[in-house]
C-alpha cells in the first residue's frame, strides 16, 4: 500500500497492509529479513550506496526492511512523514530528546511522567549541560512561564502515568511553537488509536511499543514518529551512529502485533470503561480516575483530543498501602505487574513499584497516594475481570 493509498483506508486496514514490502516469493505474511548485512552485485553498486546514490540496505543498525515495514505501517496509522524503530520506549525518548538538545539549551516537561522518562529529563539531561523545568501538565500558565530564551523543547504524555491526568496537547504546542520550541508526546498511554499528537500541533510522537502495540508480553520495542525533517535533523544519525536498534525479529513481531491492535484496544477500553462503571460507587473506592467519563478532572480536554477513553483505570481504595496490598493479593484473575496494555489484566501500585524513586512530597504533589492502584485491562471477558475485582475489593 503506497502512502497515498494508506490515506484513503481506514486505520483498521491500514494496520493490516500499510507498508508491506513483498518479496519475489509472493509471501501472505510479512517476510522475516533476520540478517545483519546486505550483498552489493558490484563495488560500484557499494560505493553509490555508501555515498546515498542508489536506494538499497547496508546494515541493520540503520535499515532493514523488516523494520521499514514497520516504520512505514507506524506512519500510515500515525500520519506521520517518517519513522524510526528503536530497541525499548526508552531509547525512543532518549534519542527523540537528546538528539535535539546540546549543552546550554533548556527543555521544559510535565513532572507527570513515566519514571524513567523523569530520570532522563531530571537526571540524565543536566548531566550534559541541558537544563530542565518540570511543570504541572494540566496548568498551562505554568509551561509559558517555564519558557527562557534557550528553551529548545517541550515533552509531556497524556494520559499521565498513573494518574490519567489529561494535557491540552494542542493549547501546550501552541506555547511551545511561539517560543520556538518543539513539542514531543509520548503517546503510550492513549495508543494511536485513541490520540493522534501531530494533528494536535505535536512535533514528534513516541512510543514504547512493548506496550499496546506488541500487547502479548512478548517483546521490547520503541518508535519514534515525526516529519522527515525532524527525523533527518535530530534523529537518523544519532541512531545511525550511536545504535540503539531494533532487532529485526522484534520488529516482525510488532509488525504483526499492530494487525490485531485496534481490536484488542477496543475490547481493552470497552473492559476499562465497564470496570470504571462497576468501580464508580463502591464504598471501599475514595476515587476513580477514567478519561471517558464525564467526572473525570479534564473531561473536556479528553472530548476534544481523544477518539476513545483509556485500556486502563486508575482509583484509591480507602486504607491506603495495607489495603491497596490486600487488594492486589486478593486478586485471583488479575496479575500483580509493572506492565500495560498486555492481553491479560494487570495491576500495578505505583507508590511502591513504578515510582517509589520519587520522594513521599513528590508522590503527594502528583496524586499518587498509597492506596492508588493502576488497572490495565486486558482481553479477558468483561464480566471476569469485574468479578475478580469486586471479590478482591470485599477482601481488602
Ligand atoms: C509512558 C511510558 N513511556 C515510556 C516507557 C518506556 O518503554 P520501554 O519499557 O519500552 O522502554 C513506558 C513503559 O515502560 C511508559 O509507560
Amino acid at each position: 500500500m503506497s502512502a497515498s493509498a494508506a490515506k484513503r483506508y481506514r486505520p483498521e486496514t491500514r494496520l493490516v497492509h500499510a507498508g508491506t514490502l513483498r518479496s519475489q516469493f509472493g509471501e501472505t505474511c510479512e517476510a522475516l529479513f533476520l540478517t545483519q548485512g546486505y550483498v552489493y552485485e558490484t563495488a560500484l553498486s557499494a560505493e553509490k550506496r555508501f555515498k546515498g546514490e542508489e536506494p538499497g540496505y547496508q546494515y541493520s543498525r540503520f535499515s532493514n526492511p523488516t523494520v521499514t515495514m514497520f516504520e512505514a505501517r507506524m506512519c500510515a496509522l500515525e500520519g506521520a512523514q517518517a519513522a524510526r524503530a528503536t530497541a525499548t520506549g526508552m531509547a525512543a525518548v532518549t534519542t527523540a530528546l537528546m538528539g535535539q538538545l546540546r549543552a546550554g539549551d533548556h527543555i521544559v516537561a510535565a513532572e507527570a511522567l513515566f519514571g524513567s522518562c523523569r530520570y532522563v529529563v531530571e537526571d540524565h539531561l543536566p548531566r550534559y549541560g541541558v537544563a530542565s523545568t518540570l511543570v504541572e501538565g494540566t496548568d498551562l500558565a505554568q509551561w509559558q512561564n517555564a519558557v527562557r530564551p534557550n528553551t529548545k523543547t517541550f515533552f509531556l504524555e497524556s494520559p499521565t502515568n498513573p494518574t490519567l491526568e489529561v494535557i491540552d496537547i494542542a493549547e501546550v504546542a501552541k506555547i511551545a511553537h511561539a517560543a520556538g520550541a518543539t513539542l514531543v508526546v509520548d503517546n503510550v498511554f492513549s495508543t494511536p488509536l485513541w490520540q493522534r499528537p501531530l494533528e494536535l500541533g505535536a512535533d514528534c510522537v513516541v512510543y514504547s511499543a512493548t506496550k499496546h502495540i506488541d500487547g502479548q508480553g512478548r517483546c521490547l520495542g520503541g518508535v519514534i514518529l515525526a516529519s522527515e525533517d525532524f527525523i533527518q535533523n535530530h534523529v537518523h544519525t544519532l541512531l545511525r551512529q550511536t545504535g540503539p536498534s531494533i532487532s529485526p525479529f522484534n520488529a516482525w513481531v510488532l509488525l504483526k502485533g499492530l494487525e490485531t491492535l485496534a481490536v484488542r484496544v477496543q475490547r481493552q477500553t470497552d473492559t476499562a470503561a465497564t470496570v470504571a462503571v462497576a468501580l464508580a460507587e463502591h464504598p471501599k473506592i475514595s476515587r476513580l480516575i477514567y478519561p471517558g467519563r464525564t467526572d473525570h478532572p479534564q473531561a473536556a480536554v479528553a472530548q476534544r483530543q481523544m477518539r476513545g477513553g483509556s485500556t486502563l483505570v486508575a482509583f484509591e481504595i480507602k486504607g491506603g498501602k495495607a489495603a491497596a496490598f490486600r487488594f492486589q493479593d486478593a486478586l485471583k484473575l488479575v496479575r500483580i505487574s509493572n506492565n500495560l496494555g498486555d492481553a491479560k489484566s494487570l495491576i500495578t501500585h505505583p507508590a511502591t513499584t513504578t515510582h517509589q524513586r520519587l520522594t513521599p512530597a513528590q508522590r503527594a504533589e502528583l496524586g499518587i497516594s498509597d492506596g492508588l492502584v493502576r488497572l490495565s485491562l486486558g482481553l479477558e471477558h468483561p464480566d471476569d475481570v469485574v468479578e475478580d475485582v469486586m471479590a478482591a475489593l470485599a477482601a481488602a
